[in-house]
Order: structure tokens, then C-alpha cells, then sequence
């Protein structure tokens, strides 16, 4: 078995974003991977909960609104369990072989939503991020706080659609409250004020042109210093 990344270097650049549902992470995301694309690279694209066979099982449990009662600290291990085998299978090995990974919420997510909505706290995910992910830390993290309010309702109107187009229900974590929201809010502006150099918070409410302009900048700036891209793309 591949150990974690645990402090080994490795060639890669690995990229997250976090941020709470509706926030127009996604949306981001696929732009931000579009851009990528157009300065020759390629990236290794993957979310969490979910990207391999076995998280997409691990996701469906743990989003399906029918998982009723399941305790935090089920809830807690099965994020790392998820994360633990997307490290093996898809994480490791691109950032090994040198590529750039974009990744949809990593642990940041847990110690927000486990750790702070939970109110598990955030040592037991550390701890955890420590045992279980070798305390891989991604290189940058992009984390968008628009207004909370405006991002649940998003949230809420785009996963019923979803649910009554597909069938999928994924719809437990936007049936939380509102205090829970606002927990995950604050310890996401925790982790940022922690960790200013790894996160770049964007917040505030703007239009997705510039926010989108805000990352790529961000982006570039980081790429250039790993001499992944030339200063002048
Ligand atoms: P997803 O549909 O991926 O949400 P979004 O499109 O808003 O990113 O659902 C992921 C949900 O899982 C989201 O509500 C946040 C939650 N989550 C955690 O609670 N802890 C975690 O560690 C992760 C990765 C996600």
C-alpha cells in the first residue's frame, strides 16, 4: 500500500475548495479546471465525498436524507474513510506523477461541517487528518463565503430540483438549521484566519466574473512559484 503523502514532498500541486453548499463552488471549480486546461495543463478533477467507486457508495450514505440518526461521530468516520481511499487511489498517485489536483472540499469540509456544525470540535479531525491522511495539506485552498443566507436557499431550490429529476436524494446536509450553517460559516473563517498562507477566502457577495478573475489570479501567482507555468501566462 502506498503510505499517505504523510510530510514527504511530492512533485504535484494539490488544490481545494471549500466553502458551504450554494456557495458557487462548483461553478467555480469547473471554470477554474477550464482555465487550466487552456494553459496546457491538465488536472486531476475530484470531489469528496465521492470520486471512486467505493466514496461514490460512502456519499450516497452519507447525503441520502433516509440516513436518519446517523451519530457525528459515524458521520465523522465515514468522511475519512471516503478521504482515505481517494488519497490511495486518486490523490497520491496524480500528485506523484507531478499533475495538479483540483479537489471539491477536502478536510477543511470536516473540521467545518463535522467539527464546527457537528460541534465534534476541530481536535478530533486534526487528530484524525494526522492518523488517516498522513496530514496531507493542500498547497492552496480556495474558500468562497458569500452571504450565508443567499447560499442555503440556492442550496435548497438546486437539490430538490435535483432530487425531482433524478431521483437522488442528497439532500440531508441542506435540511440542517440555520445555527448549523452558521457554525460551519464560522469555523470556515476560523480555518482562514488559522491559516493564511494555505487559504484564500473570498468573501462576500460578487458576480461569478469576479470571483472567477479573484481565483484565477490567486492561482497563477502560486503556479508561477511552482514553476508550473510560466509568469507571463
Ligand atoms: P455536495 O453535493 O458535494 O455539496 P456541494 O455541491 O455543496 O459541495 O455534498 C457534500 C456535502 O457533504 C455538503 O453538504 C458538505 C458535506 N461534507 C461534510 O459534512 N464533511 C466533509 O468532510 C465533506 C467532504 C462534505
Amino acid at each position: 500500500m502506498a503510505l499517505p503523502l504523510a510530510s514527504r514532498e511530492h512533485p504535484g500541486f494539490f488544490l481545494t475548495f471549500e466553502g458551504l453548499d450554494g456557495s458557487g463552488k462548483t461553478t467555480q471549480l469547473l471554470r477554474l479546471v477550464t482555465w487550466l486546461h487552456a494553459q496546457g495543463l491538465e488536472p486531476v478533477q475530484t470531489r469528496q465525498p465521492g470520486g471512486t467507486l467505493t466514496g461514490d457508495k460512502i456519499r450516497a450514505l452519507l447525503l441520502d436524507s433516509k440516513s436518519a440518526n446517523l451519530s457525528p461521530l459515524t458521520e465523522l468516520a465515514m468522511m475519512f474513510a471516503d478521504r482515505a481511499q481517494s488519497i490511495q487511489e486518486v490523490i497520491a498517485p496524480a500528485l506523484d506523477s507531478g499533475k495538479i489536483v483540483v479537489c471539491d472540499r477536502f478536510t477543511d469540509s470536516t473540521e467545518a461541517y463535522q467539527g464546527g456544525g457537528r460541534q465534534l470540535g476541530s481536535e478530533i479531525v486534526l487528530d484524525l487528518h494526522r492518523l488517516i491522511c498522513g496530514n496531507l495539506q493542500p498547497d492552496l485552498t480556495i474558500l468562497l463565503l458569500p452571504n450565508l443566507q443567499a447560499s442555503l436557499a440556492r442550496a435548497r431550490r438546486r437539490n430538490h430540483k435535483h432530487t425531482a429529476s433524478t431521483g437522488n436524494d442528497e439532500n440531508r446536509f441542506e435540511a440542517e438549521t440555520d445555527p448549523f450553517f452558521q457554525r460551519v460559516y464560522d469555523q470556515y473563517r476560523a480555518i482562514a484566519a488559522r491559516e493564511p498562507l494555505r487559504v484564500v477566502a473570498i468573501e462576500g457577495d460578487h458576480s461569478i466574473e469576479v470571483v472567477e478573475a479573484r481565483i484565477i489570479q490567486a492561482v497563477a501567482s502560486r503556479l508561477v512559484q511552482a514553476n508550473l507555468i510560466k509568469s507571463n501566462s
